[in-house]
């Protein structure tokens, strides 16, 4: 019995000792993961609606970012159609196609822009880009991970759309702005987008923008009648983050292949993307990032795909 006893007592120690151990490495790696957590601000713009503006969002507002002293970096999520590098008048040799390929590095591929922006660009044309298969979309977000710490803000650019690769890239991000202007159809199909991204994916918080408005109090008026809606009918939150005005320098930026910040920094529309990029730099956003990673893909990502 004494024996038994013992042998009782060295086992409990043993437990004991056990248990220390364990809980000794998951604090450390609780700290090792708080240490590293990131303070990079991943921000979707997308719509609903096609050509309302989010590309020359992007640009001029990564650029307004980066006038502010911002780290950031672009990455165009149009894959298949994506254009941001032709907005900035760039010619990159290389895009996200020769990563899929496995012949570049997502660091190979990153070139500079206007304003030390970095850009990631994607393809144009190149229709296998938009059936990548989860494991090609989860080894971009993978490689893109261990490299952001050093950027301040990311902004993806998506195509327009409920398709599963614009669902994908802004469930992955923290802050999802939905662009949308003052036309019926562009409203119709952000209310449709924001629908389809909380009910299939339990995205609850939406960060809107409305483009090419006529004045700020007609901007506030379309994010009024949405929310109102999306108040009545979805289960959501929508913070409404101002508007830019229509302009039409922005298209002859366009037409020069220059961000309409660069070419035109006092016009209408330049200082809308520059108090949108001071307004984001003060806010703080919705969601902070989980654990050890950037994106939310590790935890939710491969659940809400598969
Ligand atoms: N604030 C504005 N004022 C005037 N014109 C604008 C404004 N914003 C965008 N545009 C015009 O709208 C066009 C489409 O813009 P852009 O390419 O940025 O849209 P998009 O949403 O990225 O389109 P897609 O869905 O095809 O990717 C531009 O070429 C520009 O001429
Ligand atoms: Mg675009």
């Amino acid at each position: 019995m004494r024996e038994i006893m013992k042998r009782k007592d060295t086992s409990t120690k043993i437990i004991s000792l056990t248990r220390k151990i364990a809980d000794k490495n998951a604090a450390l790696v609780r700290r090792k993961n708080r240490n590293r957590k990131s303070n990079t601000r991943v921000i979707a713009i997308t719509s609903g609606k096609g050509g309302v503006g989010k590309t020359n969002i992007v640009g001029n507002l990564g650029f307004a970012l980066s006038q502010l002293g911002k780290k950031v970096l672009i990455l165009d999520a149009d894959l298949g159609l994506g254009n941001i590098d032709v907005l900035l008048g760039l010619a990159p040799k290389y895009n996200l196609s020769h990563v899929i390929a496995e012949e570049k590095s997502i660091s190979e591929i990153i070139i500079k822009g206007p304003g030390n922006m970095n850009i990631l660009p994607t393809s144009s044309g190149i229709q296998e880009l938009t059936k990548l298969t989860k494991e090609q979309k989860i080894q971009i977000l993978t490689e893109l991970d261990s490299l952001i710490d050093s950027i301040d803000i990311l902004l993806i650019d998506t195509a327009a759309g409920i398709s599963s690769n614009v669902m994908y890239f802004n469930v992955s991000a923290q802050e999802i702005m939905v662009v949308v202007t003052p036309e019926p159809t562009s409203i119709t199909d952000a209310y449709a987008l924001m629908k389809v991204l909380s009910l299939k994916y339990s995205e609850r918080h939406f960060n809107l923008l409305v483009n090419s408005a006529s004045s700020k109090q007609d901007a506030h008026e379309v994010f009024r009648q949405l929310n109102l809606v999306a108040d009545r009918f979805l289960d959501i939150s929508i913070e409404y983050s101002g508007c830019v005005l229509f302009d039409e320098n922005v298209t002859k930026g366009v037409r020069r292949q220059k961000i309409v910040s660069e070419l035109y920094p006092d016009t209408r529309a330049s200082r809308c993307y520059a108090s949108l990029a001071k307004k984001i730099c003060k806010s703080r956003p919705h969601h902070s990032p989980k654990g050890d990673t950037n994106f939310f893909w590790k935890d939710l990502i491969q659940n809400k795909f598969d």
